[in-house]
């Protein structure tokens, strides 16, 4: 079910929001919402021709974006595309650490360069982009929002996934603890947990594995990207004055703890 971007606003207006990972899937649709609802947004990725197809996205629905390449394991690139957010658009009001990546395949084949892939995009990419945010929202002395994309994986484990969820368990715990440190800093950080979402990232997995996990959630469907990209926007708004080291889960109800 695709929700309609302009539909209510929601506390970004002028705002002014970094996402990563942000040419593709769940990252694409939260550039869009909260470029619809009047903030303005700097889309990374390493995929340059996918990033320049969100902000065309973005601009020609009358939205104000644009595009850095952004390598979320390398922290001089995190550094560097936080200095770009606040050279464009004056400062940094909100991250969202969306960048994710992974292969599906039982631990005892995995070897210890795969290990050092998963873990340097979904773990270290987020402590990189959330210590560059971090000093600049304390710099500027405007508190500041942040939201991690972590996964359902993180919270119960998945088979084929273990250091992909050994990472995103870590986005959780990362995410606790930067909501404890930041608060005093006026800096709120919360985590979604998608479940199984219709992107480009399932998009290779067996059907039958799709057919399998589908037939264990209760709403007996995937998300769409717009449905995790709502509740991301709404922590990372304004609207969310209270909320902070919060995990909520959009997945049809396959997880519920
Ligand atoms: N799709 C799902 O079922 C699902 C479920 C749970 C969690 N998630 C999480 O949601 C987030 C978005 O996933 P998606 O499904 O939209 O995936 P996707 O593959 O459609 O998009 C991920 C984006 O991250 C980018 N990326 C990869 N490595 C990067 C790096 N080193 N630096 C910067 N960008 C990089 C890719 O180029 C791509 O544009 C990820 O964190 C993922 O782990 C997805």
């Amino acid at each position: 079910m695709a929700i309609d971007p302009s539909s209510s606003p929601m506390g970004v207006e002028g705002r002014a929001a970094l996402v990563t990972g942000a040419g593709s899937g769940i990252g694409r649709a939260i550039s869009r919402r909260l470029a619809a609802l009047g903030a303005r947004v700097l889309v990374t990725d390493i995929n340059d021709e996918g990033g320049a197809e969100t902000v065309q996205a973005i601009v020609s629905a009358g939205g104000v974006a644009s595009f850095h390449h952004c390598d979320v394991s390398s922290y001089t690139d995190a550094q560097a595309s936080i200095r770009a957010a606040r050279d464009t658009f004056g400062s940094i009001d909100i991250l969202v650490n969306n960048a994710g990546w992974d292969v599906i395949q039982p631990f005892l084949q995995n070897d210890p360069e795969l290990w050092d892939k998963v873990i340097g995009i979904n773990l270290k990419g987020p402590i990189h982009m959330s210590r560059a945010a971090m000093e600049a929202f304390v710099e500027q002395d405007t508190g500041g929002k942040i939201v991690n994309l972590s996964s359902d994986a993180g919270r119960v484990g998945s088979l084929g996934e273990a250091v992909y969820s050994a990472c995103k368990g870590g986005v959780i715990a990362l995410t606790k603890t930067l909501a404890r440190e930041g608060a005093r800093y006026k800096i709120q950080v919360n985590c979604v947990a998608p479940g199984i979402t219709d992107t480009p990232l399932v998009a290779g997995l067996d059907q039958k594995v799709i057919d399998a996990i589908v037939k264990a959630i209760p709403m007996r469907r995937m998300a769409d990207p717009d449905e995790p990209a709502e509740l991301v926007v709404f922590l990372a708004s304004d609207s969310n004055t209270y909320m902070t080291g919060q995990v909520i889960s959009v997945s049809g109800g396959l997880t519920m703890s």
